[in-house]
């Protein structure tokens, strides 16, 4: 990634060198590169505008929910994709504009729909059943609220099999042979107004051809709606667009040719139905992942069956090797301008044979003490992280320009035992 460089053999980001920040912060320790993340916005959103005004980015706030991530954003302009109660009220307070949030999901309960309606955003309606649940709690805060539906494009995308979201045998949307008796049950329900069509069909997609096959699916379906008299203010396509992670291997799609490959389809789909709605695209990933280092202390070093190298952070918190066997670069980070001479194993702390970060990597001879830059983490990275093992969350600092400041404390141990309770029965 563009923001890391080598200055006196240690890996820096930006103006910071990671060697100090890890010393001043402590380690593990997430860091957060806000420039990086502010000019692929910039990039991603120009990209899309050079074929069709009205494009609105809606970040997907799952990727990184941290408040200061979502307020670089909002302040550019971005909505969100929100997931939850709780991605929800994040975006809010990070000062992004209810019009410019998508309620999505599956399963929403009632306090879910509750708020939706109270919080003036879009909800993306997953089922009939949401809907007529939707409907009944507008009408009874006879306040009425803008949907959209998932569509269901039924589309095979290459990727990992746990976030391709767009098969027909997914729990994600609704078959798109259901959709226009979902627009019109929508049109005639009390206090929904349909303004919207969704879809995401999967992530980590390193091929532009599926956007292509679902913007042409959801430019049809568009059209359809048009001619039952529904007017829609947005079609969104969601997110899903990969990043390079396996630098020597992968070869990904920049934004430019995701975008020359969608939006032609888009724009022509758009003038053959006579309707120019916005458009909206909910990158996560791509405007993520790249932005963040997870640095990690090497505790020991054992040679046995192979070169362990054994550092303080595991899937609990980076769980992506372990759940997708995805791939993370890895950089002797205070050793940054040494060859690899040694194949290392950067293995994690938590009790499990499946927690290694790294395998045989062509490494600097690892000592205790050394410093691991993980690369690639900033999308479901500390989003994901948990406390297995007993273990606290760790700091999460995010720099820009001259600044580095903590954007999450790091938990403590006593954190651990914050939310817990005694029982009656143990208590004497
Ligand atoms: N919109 C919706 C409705 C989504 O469900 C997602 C991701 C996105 C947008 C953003 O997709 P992106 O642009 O980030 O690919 N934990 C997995 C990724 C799960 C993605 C789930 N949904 C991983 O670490 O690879």
């Amino acid at each position: 990634p563009a923001h890391l460089s080598i200055r006196n053999g240690h890996l820096v980001t930006g103006k910071h060198d990671l060697v100090d920040l890890a010393e001043r912060y402590g380690t593990p320790l997430y860091v957060i590169n806000e420039d990086h993340i502010v000019s692929n916005f910039e990039r991603f959103q120009s990209a899309l505008a050079s074929y069709y005004p009205g494009v609105q980015i809606l970040y997907a706030a799952k990727a990184n929910g941290n408040l200061a991530v979502l307020r670089a954003l909002a302040r550019k302009g971005a909505g969100a994709d929100v997931f939850s109660s709780g991605e929800l009220t994040l975006a809010l307070r990070a000062g992004m504009k209810p019009e410019r949030l998508l309620f999505n999901g599956t399963s929403k309960s009632t306090d879910d729909l509750r708020l939706a309606v109270e919080s003036g955003v879009r909800v993306s309606i997953d089922s009939i059943d949401e809907l007529n649940q939707l409907s009944k709690i507008a009408s009874e805060a006879k306040k009425t609220v803008p949907i959209a539906f998932r569509v269901n494009p039924a589309l095979e995308v290459p990727t990992h099999p746990k976030i391709a979201t767009g098969l027909a045998t997914t729990k994600f949307g609704i078959p798109a042979g259901e959709i226009i008796a979902a627009y019109a049950a929508a049109r005639d329900a009390p206090y929904v107004i349909p303004v919207g069509m969704h879809c995401h069909i999967g992530s980590q997609i390193l091929d532009v051809e599926p956007f292509a096959r679902a913007a042409a699916v959801m430019a049809d379906l568009a059209g359809e709606v048009t001619a039952l008299g529904v007017t829609l203010e947005f079609i969104d396509l969601g997110g899903g667009l990969g990043v390079p992670y396996h630098r020597e291997t992968d070869v990904a799609p920049t934004p430019e040719e995701y975008a020359a490959a969608v939006m032609p389809v888009f724009v022509e789909g758009m003038m053959k139905h006579g309707i120019s709605p916005q458009l909206w695209v909910e990158p996560g990933r791509w405007l993520l992942a790249e932005s963040t280092v997870l640095l990690t202390r090497v505790n020991s070093v054992k040679r046995a069956f192979k070169t362990f190298a054994n550092v303080d952070a595991g899937f609990n918190l980076l769980l992506r090797p372990a759940m997708y066997d995805s791939w993370h670069e890895v950089i002797m980070a205070n050793k940054a301008d040494q060859p690899g001479e040694e194949k290392v194993t950067v293995a994690g702390p938590i009790c499990e044979t499946g927690d290694i970060i790294a395998e045989d990597r062509l490494l600097p001879e690892p000592v205790a003490g050394d410093l691991i830059a993980i690369l690639d983490t900033g999308a479901y990275g500390y989003a994901m992280a948990s406390q297995y093992n007993g273990r606290p969350r760790s700091p999460e600092v995010m720099v820009k320009g001259d600044h580095a400041e903590l954007v999450r404390r790091g938990e403590t141990i006593d954190d651990l035992c914050a939310t817990m309770l005694i029982p009656s029965w143990q208590q004497e």
